[in-house]
């Protein structure tokens, strides 16, 4: 749609001047386009074993895995700050990880018990789980190799049962970030079939195989074990139009939200699924991001609060709906400060 030369004001200056609307606070806030608050924010926690265990992620400053007790605190502030979901991301340990993961389908899992545990206490906050068998799986792979291949049929049958377990534990919406195909329709009939139609599925949809990943992995501690790498069921950065017919086969086979992945060198993506779809779209600002971020911050060399509202609000006006970070809690405080 073309602007009216009148509103664009082409040739009219000075009687159209741009930087009016901005000479005070309150003119700017009236003229804002997109606006950031603490109900766009999940914020994904990393969990340990134990009781009153915090553990540093080294690539990660500020970011800590928690023993399940400990993750029932920090939900505590998480939620007095306002914020809506969480999104449980566990640490297994290393003598529980299988070629097939099979941890990943215990009902009594380190995720399920701190699912029911955080469940218990607060029943109002939206809790999101992983499915995929990355922190299960002693290759590091999300899926089930053999002879070298991560297969996808054997594999979405595993991640099915990974979804029920999760949904029975009381999780509220399964995120599958496996990238298999067919994964969505299939967990969608599972859960359909354990009683669970009202667990909803935010598909990880357009997820591509990224460096940015690196923290990530090292806080679920699946980096020194991965073999090779994700490419051939994670995307190719290259490519949009491919996005937009995972999205398209996501939503057909009935996901309720889409995720992009990673957020901020992806904002096109985030753009262009939210006008092709419509759908609830989320951003996860990835590990990789956080770190560059918190990594200029440490030396002084970048302004973080006002560095990190920029990236969020960012992906507002990209189209996104929420957004996953980790820097959640500093976005929420720094919101409430106003
Ligand atoms: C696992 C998974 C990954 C992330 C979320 N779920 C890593 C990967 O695919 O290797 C990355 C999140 C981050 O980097 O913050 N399937």
């Amino acid at each position: 749609m073309a602007i009216p030369e009148v509103l664009a004001g082409r040739g009219r200056f000075p009687r159209t001047r741009m930087r009016r609307n901005r000479r005070a606070p309150w003119s700017r806030a009236l003229v804002a386009e997109t606006r950031l608050s603490v109900l766009d924010l999940i914020w994904p926690i990393f969990v340990i074993e134990g009781e009153n265990r915090r553990e540093p992620v080294p690539s990660m400053p500020g970011v800590d895995r928690l023993s399940s007790d400990l993750v029932a605190d920090a939900v505590a502030e998480a939620v007095g700050l306002g914020i809506q979901a969480i999104a449980l991301f566990p640490y297994v340990e290393p003598e529980l990880k299988t070629p097939e993961g099979d941890e990943a389908v215990n009902a009594d899992n380190l995720v399920c018990r701190t699912i029911r545990r955080i469940k218990a206490a607060y029943p109002g906050l939206g809790v999101i789980c992983d499915v995929a068998l990355d922190p299960f799986s002693s290759h590091g792979h999300d899926g089930v190799c053999r002879d070298g291949k991560v297969v996808n049929d054997e594999s979405v049958a595993i991640l099915c049962r990974q979804a029920v377990v999760q949904a029975e534990a009381g999780c509220d919406i399964v995120a599958p970030s496996d990238m298999m195909d067919g994964r969505v329709g299939a967990i969608r009939d599972a859960l359909d079939q354990a009683g669970c139609a009202d667990t909803q599925i935010m598909a990880y949809a357009a997820k591509f195989a990224s460096a940015f990943y690196g923290p990530f992995r090292d806080a679920i501690g699946s980096s020194g074990a991965l073999v090779g790498d994700k490419k051939t069921y994670q995307m190719d950065p290259a490519n949009a139009l491919e996005a937009l017919r995972e999205v398209a086969l996501d939503i057909e086979e009935g996901a309720d939200m889409v995720i992009v992945k990673p957020g901020m060198p992806y904002l096109d993506i985030i753009q262009r699924v939210k006008a092709s779809f419509g759908v609830p779209t989320f951003a996860y600002n990835v590990s990789g991001e956080y770190a560059m971020l918190r990594a200029a911050a440490d030396r002084d060399w970048i302004d973080y609060p006002r560095a990190l509202l920029e990236s969020l609000l960012a992906f507002k006006r990209a189209g996104a709906d929420g957004i996953l970070t980790y820097a959640a809690l500093d976005a929420a405080r720094l919101l409430k400060e106003g």
